[in-house]
């Protein structure tokens, strides 16, 4: 029997995984399909059971589930755990497995596809909502010099700090780990990330003008049109600049690998989701 795959959230319309993970499994000759499940707001956990009781094997989990998926699973791996929030599901027997593929996606698109080494470099990640937290620990395992994390709500940031200190007394290496409020934030950067959602409406974070060293990445975990701060770096000398549609796909590449214990090439995904 064909196993079932889907992503569940509300809105899920938009979602590109059905087409990256169709193209996943044509090219690795997997056996499966994967939907498109749109949850009620209040009824996300009836909605994964009946998902599971017809036969379902995994889900991705998106907006605004990550947090109930995280509190539904009956395992967890080290980095869901860290992140309070999972995206990715795995049915087993009686067991849940919650993942969160976010952060390892953002790190694979950024030193492989990207071709930048975070290592020993001056990273600046702005927000410290769930996107930014869930990806501070594969982050942080890239030993980066400085991780600078700038939050409109400094006491956010500054929580996720205490919180990283401790990941630090456990042999992650980083020379220094502090929260700014945007307004003292002293560049230049050789990398940018924005997690925050100011994009969606159209808005950016007060930024200093020399935020960029040369050769500078910024990256925006949003994707689908040039946004506020892309536009920006392009105007302030970022030397690179990209958008999240290369996490999308890296960490479609790992839930799937988690399910189906198969590597896919992801270089001919991302080619055909930029051509569309
Ligand atoms: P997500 O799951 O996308 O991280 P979230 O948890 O609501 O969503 O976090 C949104 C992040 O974007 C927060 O860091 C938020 O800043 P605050 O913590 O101060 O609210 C940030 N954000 C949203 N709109 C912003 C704006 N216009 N300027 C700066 N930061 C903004």
């Amino acid at each position: 029997m064909t196993d079932r795959y889907a992503v569940v959230g509300n809105p899920v319309a938009h979602s590109k995984s059905p087409q990256i993970h169709a193209e996943f499994a044509r090219q690795t000759g997997q056996d499966m399909v994967y939907e498109k499940l749109l949850a009620p707001l209040d009824g996300f956990a009836e909605t994964v059971e009946a998902f599971r009781n017809h036969g379902g094997k995994g889900l991705n989990v998106t907006v605004p589930f990550k947090e109930q998926a995280f509190h539904l699973s009956t395992t967890l791996t080290a980095r869901a755990l860290d992140a309070a929030s999972v995206n990715t599901l795995k049915f087993e027997g009686e067991q849940v497995i919650g993942d969160n593929t976010d952060g390892v996606g953002l790190v694979n698109d950024i030193t492989r596809n990207l071709g930048f080494a975070i290592l020993g470099k001056r990273v600046l990640l702005m927000g410290a909502g769930g996107a930014a937290r869930g990806v501070m620990l594969p982050l942080l395992e890239q030993a980066p010099a400085q991780l600078i994390l700038a939050n409109r709500t400094v006491e956010k940031a500054e929580a996720l700090v205490v919180h990283y200190l401790k990941k630090i007394e456990q042999g992650i290496t980083v020379r220094s780990l502090t929260a700014v409020p945007y307004g003292n934030l002293i560049g230049p950067f050789d990398l940018v990330i924005n997690a925050t959602s100011a994009s969606l409406k159209g808005e950016l974070p007060p930024l200093p003008e020399h935020l960029f060293n040369p050769g500078a990445l910024a990256y925006d975990m949003m994707y689908g049109t040039e946004t506020t701060f892309m536009a920006w770096a392009r105007a302030h000398g970022a030397a690179t600049i990209s958008d999240g549609l290369g996490m999308l796909v890296e960490q479609a590449a790992e839930s799937f690998f988690l399910w189906r214990g198969v590597r896919p090439d992801t270089a001919p995904v991302m080619r055909m989701l930029r051509a569309a």
